[in-house]
């Protein structure tokens, strides 16, 4: 075999990689879960998987310092309580790694006040908190391509929330490298293959969100088994009795394509098993069923939170491969805009 034929033979196809950032302040939902979440096990085998706790961008609006601690160290472990495995996949606290701030700024003097103007997040969250429209929340979208950027993401999965934020940061990604040549690889949004949409068990017409003030709306990966069955007693259905898919039945089609994902039961078969059946029995059935699915999560939850030393190793493990792969780009970076290279 000639040498080149070698070489050629021995370079595994790079696998593509996925970054994700979660901001530490609240649970995942059911939604969440069923949506996404439920991949991220699978997904490392296909990609090279990265995700870390954006407790940087946090701090954009106000926070107890106690409680974010907390809060992060508890989003980091249900990260892996929900299959993310740190052997396979890079996972890290945001605020660990100081190549994300350090980027952040370079960007911002590739970004224009204009279009970060635009930004409808900005303008909702300025709107929301008027008494605090700081420059971090500002430059929110400079802090999130430098977390896509730095680690040369080919895909990010993105919920409508954070398109735009996409967006912007293709557009910085491609201005940079139309200055300076190539050194960003430009990311795409991920769409999952199959994700289930769940609608907000209060008004089954809305998405469920962890945000809604109603707490009967959204079940959270965390609730307890008999909060979980007390919220889907309390679900919003319809005046007929009838378990069937059909136009209209939001709530009723809500509950079923919650049943399905976490049994596997067809649309048929949950009407033909449900039959004659009121709704009270059917709601029971869903809640319980979510409750079990649901179960392993819990579970490792709790176990990973009594073992603070092993999330420690994790997160400082992470932190640090971090660290020196986000460094190969910052190091780039600086020297295309006239740096020498960082010391550390
Ligand atoms: N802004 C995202 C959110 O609020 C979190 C986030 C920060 C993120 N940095 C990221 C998501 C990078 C994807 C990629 O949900």
């Amino acid at each position: 075999m000639s040498e080149t034929e070698q070489t050629a033979q021995a370079k595994p196809e790079r696998k593509k990689v996925i970054l994700s950032g979660i901001q530490p302040t609240g649970v995942f939902t059911l939604g969440n879960y069923l949506g996404a979440v439920r991949n991220w096990g699978q997904m490392q085998e296909d990609y090279n998987c990265a995700y870390f706790i954006a407790n940087l961008h946090a701090i954009t609006v106000r926070q107890d310092p106690a409680k974010l601690r907390q809060q992060t160290v508890a989003s980091y472990a249900l990260l892996l309580a929900c299959g993310v495995d740190p052997q396979k996949s890079l996972t890290f606290i945001q605020s660990h790694v100081p190549t994300h701030a350090e980027l952040s700024w370079v960007l911002s003097c590739y970004t224009q006040f204009g279009e970060l103007s635009r930004m409808t997040q900005f303008k909702d969250k300025s709107a929301k908190h008027p008494e605090n429209v700081n420059v971090g929340l500002f430059t929110y979208p400079d802090l999130m391509a430098a977390d896509i950027l730095l680690y040369q993401a080919d895909l990010v999965p993105v919920g409508a929330d954070q398109k735009q934020h996409l967006e912007i940061t293709r557009d910085i990604a491609t201005r940079f490298n139309n200055v300076h040549g190539n050194v960003f690889t430009v990311p795409e949004p991920y769409i999952p293959k199959l994700g289930a949409r769940i609608m907000s068990l209060a008004d089954p017409t809305k998405k469920m969100s962890k945000s809604d003030e109603n707490q009967n709306a959204f079940v959270s990966i965390l609730d307890a088994p008999e909060t979980i069955v007390k919220k889907f007693k309390r679900a919003v259905t319809d005046s007929e009795a009838e378990v069937v898919y059909r136009e209209g039945k939001d709530g009723i089609n809500n509950l079923m394509g919650i049943y399905s994902a976490v049994t596997g039961d067809s649309f048929e078969t949950i009407q033909r098993d449900f039959a004659g059946r009121g709704y009270g029995d059917f709601k029971q059935a869903v809640g319980e069923a979510v409750a079990e699915h649901l179960r392993p999560v819990r579970e490792n939850f709790d176990r990973l939170m009594k073992d603070k030393a092993y999330l420690e190793q994790c997160y400082t493990e992470g932190a640090k491969k971090a660290l020196a792969i986000s460094s190969r780009t910052l190091e780039k970076v600086y020297h295309k805009v006239g740096f020498t290279k960082p010391i550390r």
